[in-house]
Parts: structure tokens; sequence; C-alpha cells
């Protein structure tokens, strides 16, 4: 499997297969890869000849230095876990900081039409200004024909195809389903950094999602929020930083429920000093 450092590089492995009339795929990963991004790597490898899965852990989307610090990173792990997916077709980028951003590590600014306002952009200042520059500029370098990205990161998926309409970018956009490990816990890289009861405890969060969706049915959107905010009030190991049950296309929050509108629920906790993002569609 080729491992491409340079974006040159990368660049004339990919007109070479363009030329061949090869089509691409995009999987854009910040490494630790787990069963989620090999999920997202499977589908581009279903739907296109060739797949670069770019490994980046990217500074300009990270508010907290803490958090940047602590990412974890796992190159040679990652590397053998792609080849045994398949060593022929997958190209890896794995860029240097300077690589990408020749003119020094600063985010371009971007309107997202609001979504950038909402949920995780309340909490994580700049943060999809950092997401819309590395995702922009990934595109820019790999040309992909599609780019696949998952439903655990709703609101960066939204992002995305906002940023590819208002930019024009020649993508397809390709969503896939959120991989969860036997627990039901979201698969995320984070997961690798919670120990005893709070590994123990994170799995209640998709359980209080699932007991939210049947709740979203029968009460209403504002005794379904307090009734999560109970369950982790009283839970000595997860603290909600956020629960909101939001219009899909908007990420708007919703008082009450229209008909023919979709709804989806999301939630933002930490485990200790462990932050785990989850979702639901409630309809
Ligand atoms: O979802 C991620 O891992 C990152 O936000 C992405 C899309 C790779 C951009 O750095």
């Amino acid at each position: 499997m080729k491992v491409y450092s340079k974006k040159e590089q990368l660049g004339q492995a990919i007109s070479g297969f363009k030329g061949q009339d090869l089509t691409i795929g995009l999987v854009p990963t910040m490494g630790a890869l787990h069963e989620g991004h090999l999920a997202l790597v499977k589908s581009a490898l279903k739907d296109n000849n060739k797949v670069v899965v770019s490994i980046f852990v990217n500074p300009t989307q990270f508010n907290n230095q803490d958090d940047l610090k602590k990412y974890p990173r796992t190159m040679e792990e990652d590397i053998r876990l792609l080849e045994a997916v398949d060593a022929e077709n997958i190209l890896v980028y794995a860029p240097t900081v300077e690589d990408v951003y020749e003119e020094g590590a600063v985010s371009e600014h971007f309107d997202f039409d609001g979504l950038e306002f909402e949920m995780e952009g309340k909490f994580r200042a700049g943060h999809f200004d950092g997401v819309g520059t590395i995702v922009k500029r990934l595109f820019e370098i790999a040309t992909p024909d599609k780019a696949y990205f998952g439903e655990k990161d709703f609101q960066q998926l939204q992002i995305i195809k906002k940023l590819v309409a208002k930019h024009n970018i020649p993508v397809e956009i390709v969503a896939c389903e959120i991989c969860r490990e036997p627990s039901g816990l979201a698969m995320s890289s984070r997961n690798v950094r919670l120990h005893g009861g709070y590994k123990e405890a994170a799995p209640f969060i998709y359980k209080t999602l699932k007991s939210a969706k049947v709740n979203f049915g029968i009460k209403s959107v504002n005794d379904v929020v307090q009734w999560v905010e109970n369950q982790f009030y009283e839970n000595e190991f997860l603290d909600l930083e956020y629960f909101i049950i939001a219009e899909e296309s908007t990420l708007k929050s919703i008082d009450t429920k229209n008909n023919n509108t979709n709804y989806r629920a999301f939630i933002a906790v930490y485990a200790d000093d462990v932050r785990l993002i989850d979702n639901i569609a409630l309809n």
C-alpha cells in the first residue's frame, strides 16, 4: 500500500488513475482508525476504483490544545488495518502540518448559513472553520468523485454538504450510518481513552438516546429533554453537556413537533475528560 506524505506525489498518482478513467473515493480521517472508519473505507471501495484515506490530526479544528495533544496517534496500526482491507486500491495520505498548511495552520472563515452556530458550534469555537478548511483542502488535493463521512458527526456532515454546495465543489458526499460497539457505544477514536467506571458508564449514552426516541413518540419535546437531563443528573460518571432535539436540515432545536419534518436528538457528554457525542433519528 502506498503512503504519501507529500500532496504533489499523491496528486501525480491520482492524475495517473484519472487518465485511465478510474474513479477516486476519499475518506478523510484523523487516524486512530476503528471499525467505523473501516466501514467508510469499505463503502468507498465498493463505489470507486481507488480510495484515498487521509490520516491527519488537523490542528485548526481543535479549540482545546490539550485535546489536540491527547488525540490518539496510532499511524503504524492504522496502516496495518488499511493494508488488511485492500493494500492495492487504498492510497494513504499522511501529511505533515506544513504539507497541508503551507502558509501556517490557520482556518479560512466560512458562512454555513447558521449550521455552524448550533450545538458543537456553541461549545467548540472555531471548530467548523477548521473542519471546513481541511476538508476543502483535501478535496482540492485528492479531487475525489465521492467522499465519505459518518453520521456520528452529523453536524459536520451537514456542514460539509453545505460547503460543497456553496463552493460548487464537484464531489458527491456519501453519508454512512453510525457504527457501534456491541454495548451500543458509538465508535470513536476517543473511546480508547475511557477507563474503569467511565468505560462501563459510556453505553448509557446510547441507551438513553433510544429511550428518548420512544418517549418522543408519546411525550412533549420539553418532557423528553427534561427526562434525559434527569437521567444524567443522577449518573455519577457522565456529565451532560447538551441534549437537544433538532430539525435535521437546519439543526435548530425545537419546542414543538410538526408533521413531515425529520427530527434528530443530539447529545454531548463528558466521561471524565473524554468528550463523547452521539445522535439518533427520531422519526
Ligand atoms: O471527522 C473527522 O475525523 C474530522 O473532522 C475530519 C473530517 C477528518 C477533518 O479533519
